[in-house]
């Protein structure tokens, strides 16, 4: 049996096995996505998210502090507006006393030097019935309409001094429509972190609460369906020639064999989404003793990384980075 091929010889030690280890999980590639809610004086948990909070000023720049002494890469930054200031248009979006930009200024100025501060570009926690962009007369959402919604936003946001713009709506064109706006007003340094592929998933439940949505129904209209595969390459085709400097793959865990085909065929760095519903169901698992919190959250990152993300986004980004270094 001298022959026989044996791969264990590379499994028998921890030394041997971290010399081969082909993929690396490293603080740098995790970005920490926050919210910051208008009217708050103390953090509140998320009842779905254990261990995450909407922030208070305060408590967002203590957290993003943190986030940053411990090496994460970025940070993406959601707002949640008083309930009261929703309308049609979501007006606050574009407002720069909004929350959001506001929110945008203090992480900016607190920790803008020493990592990537990202804004989500998408109206829909700002607008009163929910969805990511504008209504026309019979209810739909208005594509176009959007689009120019979706320019003053990230014109406001840019204004703000954050480095990347997270263009979550997926609305036909809204890469392009940002990117042209950004250069007219002189904003050329202003990046885009485009959600290429974003699929209508179950698993986003918990973020609905997060940020106190006030969507019925569902968003379908405008993101993919779960079955399809090939039209993801479309939307990374679109979001490339439009200008995107990053592309991003999300859900990340139902969704690993998009983020293959995406990593395979981009031309810029792939970003996956470790959403809400990935985050609540592993932290319930182990809050059951069902299975090993830390070895759980280590696996499914290193997965995430394995399928071709270059960075993940993570609510466990900072513990995580503590973890890892
Ligand atoms: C919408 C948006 C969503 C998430 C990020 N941006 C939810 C949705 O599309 O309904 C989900 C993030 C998560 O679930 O962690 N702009």
């Amino acid at each position: 049996m001298t022959g026989m091929d044996r791969p264990r010889r590379l499994r028998r030690t921890p030394a041997m096995r971290r010399l081969v280890a082909e993929t690396t999980l490293q603080p740098r590639q995790l970005i920490l996505p926050m919210f910051v809610a208008d009217g708050l004086d103390e953090p509140r948990e998320i009842s779905s998210m254990p261990g995450v909070y909407q922030h208070s000023m305060d408590s967002l720049r203590k957290a993003a502090v943190e986030a940053v002494t411990a090496g994460v890469g970025g940070l993406m930054l959601f707002g949640v507006p008083r309930q009261e200031d929703k309308d049609a248009d979501g007006s606050q979006a574009s407002d720069p006393d909004g929350i959001l930009n506001r929110g945008l200024r203090a992480l900016v100025q607190e920790v803008g030097g020493s990592t990537v501060v990202m804004a989500d570009t998408c109206l829909d926690e700002f607008t009163d019935h929910g969805h990511c962009g504008v209504l026309n007369d019979s209810g739909a959402v208005d594509n176009d309409a959007t689009l120019r919604r979706y320019v003053e936003m990230a014109l406001a946001q840019a204004d703000t001094g954050a480095d990347l713009l997270g263009t979550s709506g997926m609305m036909d064109g809204q890469v392009g429509a940002i990117r042209a706006g950004l250069d007219a007003a002189g904003h050329t340094d202003t990046g885009i972190l485009a959600y290429a592929a974003k699929y209508a998933s179950a698993f986003y439940g918990p973020f609905r609460e997060a940020v106190a949505s006030s969507l019925e129904g569902d968003r379908r209209s405008y993101q993919q369906d779960p079955a399809n595969r090939r039209e993801a390459i479309r939307e990374l085709a679109l979001d490339l020639a439009e200008g995107a400097d990053i592309v991003m793959v999300k859900p990340a865990m139902s969704y690993l064999d998009i983020l293959r085909d995406v990593a395979d065929r981009s031309t810029v760095p792939v970003a996956a989404y470790q959403i809400s519903g990935e985050y609540a169901m592993i932290t319930a698992a182990a809050q059951n003793g069902w299975i090993d919190r830390r070895a759980a959250i280590l696996e499914s990152l290193m997965g995430i990384r394995r399928a071709g993300a270059d960075m993940v986004l993570t609510y466990w980004a900072t513990e995580a980075a503590h973890w890892l270094s």
